[in-house]
């Protein structure tokens, strides 16, 4: 499997359901503005047999870091740093969900944000998660901001530890 970049001539925007009405929104309407506007960049995952079908999706972004919701011993060890690599989405469609595809489509975006952490260093992944979702990047080793519980972090010295540990 592999993710390759959304092209609004290939994959069928309308026909990608996750159940969340903004999710479905933002790849329809705003996902390819976004990274035309190099603001974001929105990966997906193809069905096989069908290539213009959306299995899942994901985007990926920068985002300011807010200091003062991390706990301290982060806080002190960060001081410096302003920005984190951003989850900003991740989705799967309804009809292909629990089959393993969140999880995997999660780790892409882990890989792909520490190579980008590599040449352009940033401590922290950002998820913003929503409602539902947050005990599945719990799961998966992220915590909640102080102040934000649907914001979510992890450090990327975690994230390379555990893909380290996939391989
Ligand atoms: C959350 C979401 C991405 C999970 O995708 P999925 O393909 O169904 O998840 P997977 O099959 O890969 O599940 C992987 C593991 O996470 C668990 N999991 C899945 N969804 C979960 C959730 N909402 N809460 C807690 N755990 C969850 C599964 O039980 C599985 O655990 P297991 O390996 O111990 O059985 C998907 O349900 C979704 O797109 N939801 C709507 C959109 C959304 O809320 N996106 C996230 C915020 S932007």
């Amino acid at each position: 499997m592999i993710t390759v970049l959304l092209d609004k001539n290939k994959h069928d925007r309308n026909y990608f359901d996750c159940g969340v009405y903004a999710l479905n929104n933002y790849l329809r309407v705003m996902a390819s503005q976004q990274a035309k506007k190099d603001n974001t960049r929105t990966f997906v995952l193809e069905d096989e047999k069908f290539p213009e079908r959306i299995i899942g999706f994901y985007t990926l972004t920068m985002t300011p870091i807010d200091l003062t919701a991390l706990p301290l011993k982060l806080r002190k060890k960060h001081q410096s740093a302003s920005s984190g690599g951003l989850i900003a989405r991740l989705a799967i469609d309804q009809r292909y969900k629990h089959q393993g595809y969140g999880e995997w489509l999660l780790i892409d975006a882990l890989r792909k944000l520490l190579l980008a952490s590599e040449t352009v260093a940033f401590p922290l992944v950002i998820v913003d998660a929503k409602e539902g979702a947050i005990a599945f990047y719990k799961k998966f080793g992220f915590t909640p901001f102080n102040d934000t519980p649907n914001k979510l972090f992890m450090t990327i010295a975690a994230v390379r530890k555990s893909l380290v540990e996939l391989l």
